[in-house]
């Protein structure tokens, strides 16, 4: 499928760029295009284009505002010395998307258009992609229901859309560790729910506790696992690791409650790579809390596209405080590895990254 391209007839001034990527932040400015697919049913996926950012208009009735049938991705594209410009897995992401497309009962889209559509925005609006260090351009692939239909049913319109937002440190300014709060209030996921699906409502439901968190001055929310009091299962956009001081790795397992993240995979294959043992299994609280004190925890650290790799500080539960284990070696080193592949300064031994122009 080609995309026509429609270029804005105003775009941001080459000034007013500058400002921007001179301090981008995190997705508060969006580059002059974005690239859009329908779908209706009977005739799929048509209308392949990139047309001028700007408003959306909606039907008031739009599924999507009554009933939430939207998915969305999270991916980077960085800036390489060779002057191009690359992204990380991608078809990593348009898989992800695709079951989040399945669970939500939504039309799938192929692989090869996923990043077709990268490309075409990419493509244009190349201009907009930082080269500071971490900086990088944060793409945002989402989908979600047009049809203006009140019955509760899958909807039969939908549209895909892509903006892209340069990026800087997801948490503001230099890297250290932030600060968690413990959730005992809110559950984010239950088996059989949409826990592994990258779905708005997930999020949406993740808002009062992250409200919490910040009225404690934390960061970010950790999610127990609902279930198994005391498991840990993720932070409201980031998956979570502990490092052990005779050298392991330990992540939750994904049991479908959690979402399977790209940087955790990554992270585990570039442990493995040093020749790291990884544990994916069911981590307790209290298991965090002992190994801390007794010194068996030595790091702890959340990864995402977002925050890439984040040391994890003290962790608030209620009354009690889990001391912080500070920004540790692993956290650091898997951190420039993997930073360093993405930014095309360390060799991609895993062909991990994708030309996008
Ligand atoms: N967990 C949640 C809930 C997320 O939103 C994200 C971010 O996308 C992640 C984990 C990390 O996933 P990834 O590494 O693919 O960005
Ligand atoms: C990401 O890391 O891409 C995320 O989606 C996390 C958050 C910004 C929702």
């Amino acid at each position: 499928m080609t995309f026509d391209v429609t270029s804005h007839p105003e775009p941001t001034t080459e000034a007013r760029r500058q400002q921007i990527l001179a301090d981008p932040g995190f997705g508060t400015n969006f580059t002059d295009h974005t690239a859009v697919i329908d779908w209706t049913q009977g005739a799929g996926w048509h209308g392949a284009r990139v047309e001028p950012y700007g408003p959306i208009t909606l039907d008031p009735a739009a599924a999507v505002l009554h009933y939430a049938q939207e998915i969305f991705e999270g991916m980077k594209a960085y800036r390489h010395a060779n002057g191009g410009v690359h992204t990380f897995r991608p078809r990593e992401n348009a898989r992800r998307m695709n079951r989040s497309a399945r669970r939500m009962a939504m039309p799938q889209l192929d692989e090869e258009l996923f990043v077709q559509s990268l490309e075409a925005l990419v493509g244009i609006d190349a201009d907009w992609v930082p080269s500071g260090e971490g900086e990088a351009l944060y793409l945002r692939p989402f989908m979600f229901s047009t049809e203006a239909f009140l019955g509760v049913r899958p909807a039969r319109e939908f549209t895909y859309r892509v903006i892209a937002s340069p990026a800087g440190n997801y948490f503001g300014g230099e890297l250290k560790p932030v600060r968690i709060w413990v959730t005992r209030d809110f559950t984010r996921a239950a088996p059989g729910g949409t826990g592994d699906a990258k779905t708005g409502g997930n999020y949406a439901a993740s808002l009062a506790a992250q409200a919490q968190a910040t009225e404690k001055g934390c960061d970010q929310v950790l999610f127990l696992d609902p279930l198994h009091d005391n498991a840990i299962e993720e932070l409201g956009g980031m998956n979570v690791f502990l490092v052990t001081a005779d050298g392991r790795l330990i992540t939750p397992e994904l049991t479908g409650t959690i979402l399977e993240g790209i940087t955790r995979d990554s992270v585990i294959q570039l442990a493995r790579d040093r020749g790291l043992q990884v544990e994916e299994r069911r981590v307790t609280l209290d298991e965090w809390d002992r190994g801390v004190q007794d010194g068996t925890v030595t790091e702890v650290f959340a990864c995402g596209t977002a925050a890439v790799i984040t040391p994890i500080g003290e962790l608030l539960d209620g009354d009690r405080t889990i001391a912080s284990t500070g920004t540790g070696e692993v956290t650091q080193s898997i951190r420039a590895e993997l930073l360093g592949i993405q930014t095309g300064t360390v060799a991609d031994r895993h062909g991990w990254m994708h030309r996008l122009v």
